[in-house]
């Protein structure tokens, strides 16, 4: 059985894009299932880093083959950029790389509903990525103002944009009143298409692909954006992202069938990190705070926003474990923790003075929720040139004990820096299928 899944448990920016980069020599196919350019996956390698955002991160590895299926939204402006930047760095993007005909295009009227839309109904910000996620996952949901990658190669394609850009231009003034500046059917369709066909050569049907690959017993590696927190079913609803971007995503957004699936590898920081609004019951809005985003370099990779930083959460990660049938742990991010005298991690939840382990299901309660922490000695060591598991200082070795205990699983893999050879394995479970 074929496919192994990287997949974040936290609110995304787990070190993902690292993660399929290091693993994809192991795999002859890395996919991308669901999210679009709000995804920002660095990889480093030596003295290059890139930049990914609809792009598999497999694209650096020029053996494997990249599909990006139709549970990604893709704005073909930045994956063109995206791909213009790859090839300026010396990376090959060609037959290596298949795009869904049926992925969903995000739209200019889509970003600009991103504006005017990015407000839950509690009046807190959602603080999305503004690159029209949310409007483009609702349109193809509503489906008469969806247009897909394959409808923009069709003859029809004029014909749609002039319809919804009639009705859109409506909703948009009704949406911000006299602000609107009218969208323009010929000029949208005239740019658009100048895409389509830049974008012709990677367009196909990547389910077709996918199930013969799966059939012939292909080794795929499915590479999650966000993190399960931010899932639209299952996270910390409204603030979250408009896919399913825990594990239990990877099904619907690929076409592949879970009994292909044999590994699930549960990526997380070693702290916690979030950005954008809603509740964070960790988050250390303080110097300790502070110091974790400078030293992490926790801003943004799509949007550079300074993103909020706290202790390790082992109830939301525990849950997340559970919901995206994670097997082992990747704790990434070990060395920033190092600076620090000691390290808290939060081991349950105090719930209107019941102590709980359950994460809950409404932002309400999670809002109300006080952490209830334990403290561990922290280790004080540079941490950054270590290869080896076992020469981590010992209460590096003991937070991570911890952490696996209070999650229930393995560590399998920890990171200690943002280059590949900065990540070691403990070798137990075999990641490929
Ligand atoms: P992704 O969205 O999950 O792929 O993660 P991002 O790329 O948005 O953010 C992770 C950041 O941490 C990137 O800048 C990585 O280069 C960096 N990084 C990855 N692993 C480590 C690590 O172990 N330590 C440190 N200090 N940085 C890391
Ligand atoms: P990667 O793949 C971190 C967050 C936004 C916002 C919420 C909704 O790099 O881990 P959206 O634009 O998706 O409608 O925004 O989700 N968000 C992310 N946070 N990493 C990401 O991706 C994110 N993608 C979206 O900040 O709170
Ligand atoms: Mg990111």
């Amino acid at each position: 059985m074929p496919g192994t899944c990287v997949i974040g448990l936290q609110w995304g920016d787990e070190a993902k894009g690292k993660l399929v980069d290091l693993l994809t020599s192991r795999f002859e196919i890395v996919v991308r299932y669901q999210g679009g350019a709000n995804a920002g996956h660095t990889v480093v390698v030596g003295d290059k880093t890139y930049k990914l955002h609809h792009v598999p991160s497999g694209i650096l590895t020029p053996t494997v083959m990249n599909v990006v299926t139709p549970g990604v939204v893709i704005n073909p402006p930045t994956i063109l950029k995206e791909i213009e930047s790859l090839t300026s760095q010396g990376v090959a993007v060609g037959k290596n790389m298949l795009l869904s005909d049926r992925a969903h295009v995000v739209f200019p009227w889509h970003i600009e509903e991103d504006k005017l839309l990015n407000v839950a109904p509690a009046g807190e910000s959602i603080g999305t990525t503004l690159r029209g996620i949310g409007p483009c996952y609702r349109d193809k949901v509503g489906r008469a103002h969806a247009i897909r990658l394959g409808d923009m190669l069709r003859p029809d394609f004029k014909s749609r944009i002039e319809h919804i850009v009639l009705a859109k231009n409506r909703l948009l003034t009704g949406l911000s009143g006299a602000d609107h500046v009218a969208l323009d059917a010929g000029a949208i369709f005239a740019e658009y298409s100048g895409y389509a066909e830049k974008l012709r050569p990677f367009v196909g049907d990547t389910t077709a692909y996918l199930l013969d690959a799966a059939e012939a017993g292909k080794r795929m590696l499915f590479e999650g954006a966000q993190g399960s927190l931010l899932d639209i079913d299952h996270g910390t609803f409204p603030y979250v992202t408009s896919s399913n971007s825990s594990g239990v995503g990877v099904s619907g957004g690929s076409g592949v069938p879970g009994k292909w699936i044999q590994k699930v590898l549960g990526v997380c920081k070693a702290y916690s990190t979030r950005v954008g609004g809603g509740p964070f019951p960790t988050e250390q809005d303080n110097p300790t705070g502070e110091k974790i985003r400078q030293i992490g370099r926790e801003y943004g990779t799509t949007t550079g926003r300074p993103r909020r930083c706290g202790w390790f959460d082992a109830v939301a990660v525990r849950y997340t474990t559970r919901l995206s049938g994670v097997d082992c742990l990747a704790v990434m991010m070990m060395d920033v923790l190092s600076h620090l005298p000691e390290v808290q991690i939060c081991t349950a939840y105090d719930l209107d003075g019941q102590r709980t382990t359950r994460f809950p299901s409404h932002v309400d309660d999670l809002r109300r929720v006080q952490p209830i922490y334990e403290t561990l000695p922290g280790w004080n060591i540079d941490v950054t040139g270590i290869r080896e598991l076992a020469a981590m200082p010992e209460n590096a070795r003991r937070y991570l004990n911890r952490v696996s205990e209070l999650v229930g699983k393995p560590v399998e893999v920890v990171s200690v820096g943002p280059d590949r050879a900065q990540t070691m394995f403990a070798g137990k479970v075999g990641l490929v299928g």
